[in-house]
């Protein structure tokens, strides 16, 4: 059975197995969850950001990709990158919901068994956080039948209004 919880926090403290970085496309840093993140973590995350960038092209939106953490608490980092919010008319929930799958299936692949999630899209990307909390939810429960060895998932807001919203989603 896998557990569900929402937190308010700073996703950088938390010592669960995995965390997943709301990344941009060139995986080389930037504001936001993943600039907290990579100053967290220290220069040798940016190294091999840079080294998997240069391997792979940088990473599309809605794909997930693992390195190590480094000086953070947890094991390891998934960097995903969500769509920019363009109005609903382009994949975007589509998108935001391949983040969570895929990042849910990597971990899972590498056996971890807590992943923490931040409120991906919902910053800079400006995807509305109404909206993005419906898709992270939905998919999240929907893919619970193909992850049986992720025993905790965390929904960390790191603001008041996304931890009103996900309490709220995860007591329907
Ligand atoms: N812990 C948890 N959540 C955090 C933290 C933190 N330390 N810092 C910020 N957040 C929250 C934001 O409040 C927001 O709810 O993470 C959520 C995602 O916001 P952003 O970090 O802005 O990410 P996103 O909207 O997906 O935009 C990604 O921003 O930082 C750049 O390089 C990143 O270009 C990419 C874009």
């Amino acid at each position: 059975m896998t557990e569900l919880e929402v937190i308010q926090g700073d996703i950088t403290a938390l010592a669960v197995d995995v965390i997943v970085n709301a990344a941009n496309s060139t995986l080389l840093g930037g504001g936001g969850v993943d600039g907290a993140i990579h100053r967290a973590a220290g220069p040798e995350l940016l190294a091999e950001c840079q080294n998997i960038a240069e391997r792979h092209g940088g990473c599309p939106a809605g794909e997930a990709v693992i390195t190590g953490a480094y000086k953070l608490p947890c094991k390891r980092v998934i960097h995903t990158v969500g769509p920019i919010w363009r109005g609903g008319g382009a994949r975007e929930p589509e998108l935001l919901g391949s983040c969570y799958r895929k990042s849910l299936i990597l971990a899972q692949k590498e056996g971890l068994e807590s992943i923490a999630f931040p409120n991906i899209s919902t910053g800079v990307y400006g995807y509305p956080k109404t909206l993005a909390v419906k898709t992270a939810v939905q998919t999240v429960k929907a893919a619970l039948p193909a992850i049986p060895g992720i025993k905790r998932i965390l929904f960390v807001c790191f603001d008041q209004e996304n931890y009103a919203l996900y309490t709220a989603e995860l007591t329907i």
